[in-house]
């Protein structure tokens, strides 16, 4: 949009530094991120012959690829009577309202049939018919059976299980577990790295030929999320303080179920129950889909989202619930063995009982602009997965269309990072000369966790399931006011750096939220309920604002 902004953080940052005193770490390329899509870059990389280090912030396998229930998104039979790829594109593109861009749509759903097919070669161990086939399910917004699931509802670890353990097995690949990601450095406009904190050694930098941002989602910048707690956003405000452009922040999209109880940390409860015929009914058991919209319970995320507040609203908030007690019990316990699990935990039985639900934030579809190899406006720095904005989801994503993205620009993110590295090997000499100056400024103590409740509590009432320009307004200003002391700090451990990520992440979600005047996908205002193309069927965008200089 490049629209007047106001107050969005300029900090370069977050801690001063000088590359040439801390201890140095190499590698060809730097994976930041171990979900689906960094590891199929880092696989992918390896394969090409490049040295890889995988830093995770927590240990490799906690993502938000780990938690993914329903599924991935693949037409395996393109040839056949059920399913095409232009199906499964013009599905994509609806729920995209208008914001998706073909050639990228096109590129995913066509590479992704090889990627998955590559990934069952490879091990992975989707779900069977009895017969032997991959079993398909079906997802909101999708116009045919192509979600392949695993253990019934655990799809996302099986993904995870077979990527990391080709990984692990891989020699040239390297992990460092339990390191913080603090900021990627720069020099002339060239992604050299990134700063990493881990308790064993403190501060280093890990200078890389390539860097590939593959840190996920921000999902916990709101107090209703199904997002582990890792999803900081910290690759997001990261790639925003190295000078990338950062596109459609303002399209966060809602899960409409997740668990209600309290205790309950907001658990996922998958779209295939909806798929598999769950209904959702009002305090009085009456359901309310069919009268909103002609899919009922299947209908896109946000319609269904929306729906749940207002029937909770007009029901004066007595609850909303899954009703899957008209379903066959024992073929619910054993396709949705994890939810039943989840459920029993808190006391509940899914097949005899209505389950308390709400919707929470769950997937972050705006996020760092990249190309079709996931070339970042910096040069030298890729970015994969949730935390980047390929142009395939637009205004909203198809459920189960991301974790295949993940495996398709991961993939083509790893390969030409490798090629890049291979390409610069006389250049190790001019790597690591970079130095903040970041003033160490004590002058008041700062309860983080506070600060980030009250964070957390804005976002959900202002930039959540409807919103309008006054509360959005009030949010920027509380978010400014947080962030002129909360940003102005130098922390010396990840909470403050978190802190400082998240402020900054929603600060850029309300900044492009305020500038949409319309309602488009899975941002909804009020006071511009419709659709307004003449004005805004194109992308938000926004760049960090000079340091000491008004945005
Ligand atoms: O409902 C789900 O299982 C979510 C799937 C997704 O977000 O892709």
């Amino acid at each position: 949009m490049h629209e007047p902004m106001q107050g969005l953080p300029a900090r370069r940052y977050l801690i001063p530094f000088d590359t040439r005193e801390l201890p140095l770490r190499y590698a060809d390329v730097l994976v930041l991120g171990s979900g689906v899509a960094g590891l199929s870059a880092a696989l992918a990389a390896a394969g090409a012959g490049a040295s890889v280090l995988v830093v995770t912030k927590g240990e490799a396998k906690e993502s938000n690829t780990l938690y993914a229930q329903g599924g991935i998104a693949a037409v395996l039979d393109p040839d056949g009577s059920e399913d095409s790829h232009e199906a499964h594109a013009r599905d994509t593109k609806v729920a995209g309202a208008g914001l998706c861009d073909d050639e990228v749509v096109e590129l995913v759903v066509r590479e992704g049939t090889e990627a998955v097919r590559k990934l069952i070669a490879e091990g992975a161990r989707f779900d069977r018919t009895p017969e032997g086939q991959i079993a398909l399910t079906k997802e909101g917004g999708h116009s045919a059976k192509r979600i392949l699931h695993a253990t019934g509802d655990a799809t996302g670890a099986e993904i995870e299980r077979t990527l990391l353990e080709r990984a692990r097995a891989q020699s040239r690949i390297r992990f460092l577990e339990h390191a913080f990601a603090i900021d990627l450095v720069t020099s002339h406009g060239e992604c050299q790295g990134a700063l990493v904190w881990d308790h064993a050694q403190g501060l280093q930098f890990v200078a890389a030929r390539a860097t590939v941002l593959a840190a996920g989602g921000a999902g916990r910048i709101y107090r209703e999320t199904t997002n582990p707690p890792v999803a900081t956003g910290d690759g997001i405000a990261m790639a925003y303080r190295a000078g990338a452009v950062l596109r459609d922040m303002e399209f966060m999209q809602f899960h409409p179920t997740t668990l209600y109880v309290a205790g309950a940390s907001r658990k996922l409860l998958t779209e295939a129950l909806r798929g598999e015929g769950a209904y959702l009914v009002d305090a009085d058991g009456i359901r309310f889909m069919p009268e909103v919209h002609e899919l009922a319970e299947l209908a896109p995320r946000d319609v269904v989202a929306r729906a749940i507040v207002r029937r909770l609203r007009e029901t004066g908030g007595r609850g909303v619930f899954l009703d899957l007690r008209h379903l066959d019990a024992e073929r619910l316990v054993q396709r949705f063995p994890g939810i039943e699990k989840i459920c029993r935990s808190y006391g509940l039985d899914f097949t005899r009982q209505l389950v308390p639900v709400r919707p929470s934030a769950h997937y972050t579809m705006g996020g760092v602009a990249v190309d079709l190899d996931a070339r970042t406006g910096v040069e030298r720095l890729f970015a994969v997965g949730e935390v980047s904005c390929s142009g395939l989801h637009g205004a909203n994503r198809l459920g189960s269309n991301s974790l295949l993205e993940g495996l398709v620009f991961g993939e083509r993110a790893g390969r030409k990072a490798a090629e890049l590295a291979a390409d610069s090997l006389g250049d190790v000499a001019r790597l690591p000369m970079e130095t903040s100056e970041v003033r160490l400024d004590r002058r008041r103590e700062i309860d983080i966790v506070d600060v980030l409740n009250a964070l957390r509590a804005q976002t959900w009432r202002s930039l959540a399931i409807e919103r309008d320009g006054a509360s959005m307004r009030e949010a920027r200003e509380r978010i400014a006011f947080w962030s002129s002391y909360a940003l102005e700090e130098v922390f010396a451990g990840p909470l403050g750096w978190e802190l400082q990520n998240m402020l900054t992440v929603a600060a850029l979600v309300a900044q492009a939220a305020i500038w949409r005047e319309e309602s488009r996908g899975a941002h909804f205002r009020e006071d511009f309920p419709d659709p307004d193309d003449a004005r805004f069927l194109r992308h938000s965008a926004i760049v960090r604002p000079e340091e000491g200089k008004e945005a």
